[in-house]
């Protein structure tokens, strides 16, 4: 019996092979499409918005997983944040920790950070939003002539230098516009 049973699962997993999850990926995106929004959560936070947007632009919580967002805020990372010190005062460190929990990749119904939630998923949270598998594999075809080489971009963090509507949480690559390379989608 159990054997059988092992076998029927053997022969539909072949049968199916990975389209399967494909097909169920689809699926369940078509039962919540009316849920869910297509990008990412706006900041609707003030201090939010000014503490953590003053040196880059105040990414969406949505874009990362609530266990990365553990590893970045607290006192002992943020004095010593990418080299920076981004300290903040504890009261306003609690507030903006609850504000990125609450809104972080897993709670969010928009499209991406759900996409952002499942490349994160049982593995070790990554500490920056460019390492998240699906964020790198959107931009692993531009050439680093257009990023590092580019004064106005300088890293793949300034998501807001090519990406004009970023701020609005809308990364659609319709939106996007490559500062010095107006013909980068040729
Ligand atoms: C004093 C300047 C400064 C402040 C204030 C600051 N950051 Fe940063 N942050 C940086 C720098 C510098 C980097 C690295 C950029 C790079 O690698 O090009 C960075 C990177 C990041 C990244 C990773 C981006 C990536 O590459 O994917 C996240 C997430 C982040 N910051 C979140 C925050 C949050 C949340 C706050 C507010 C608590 C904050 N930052 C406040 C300077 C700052
Ligand atoms: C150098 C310019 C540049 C920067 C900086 C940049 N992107 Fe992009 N991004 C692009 C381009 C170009 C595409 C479209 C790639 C393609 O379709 O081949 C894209 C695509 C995307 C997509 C997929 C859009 C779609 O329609 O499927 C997402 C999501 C995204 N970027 C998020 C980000 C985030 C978040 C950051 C910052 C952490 C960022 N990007 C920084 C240029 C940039």
């Amino acid at each position: 019996m159990q054997m059988k049973s092992k076998i029927a699962a053997l022969l539909i997993g072949l049968l199916l092979g990975s389209g399967s999850v494909v097909a169920e990926e689809n699926l369940l995106e078509a039962m919540f499409t009316p849920l869910r929004q297509k990008e990412v959560n706006p900041v609707n936070n003030k201090l939010y918005k000014d503490e953590c947007g003053s040196c880059h632009f105040a990414y969406q919580p949505g874009l990362l997983p609530p266990q990365s967002w553990e590893k970045l805020l607290n006192e002992k990372a943020l004095a010593d944040h990418f080299g920076e010190n981004a300290e903040l005062e504890k009261a306003d460190l609690a507030t903006i920790y609850d504000f990125v929990m609450a809104n972080a990749a897993d709670k969010s119904y928009y499209k991406r950070a759900r996409k952002i939630a499942n490349a994160t998923e049982g593995i070790e949270a990554p500490l920056r939003i460019t390492e998240v598998r699906y964020i790198k594999r959107k931009h692993h075809e531009i050439p680093d002539s257009m990023i590092k080489g580019n004064k106005d971009v300088k890293s793949l963090s300034y998501c807001d230098a090519c990406h004009t509507q970023a701020d609005k949480g809308v990364f659609d690559e319709d939106t996007v516009k490559i500062p010095n390379f107006p013909d980068w989608d040729d």
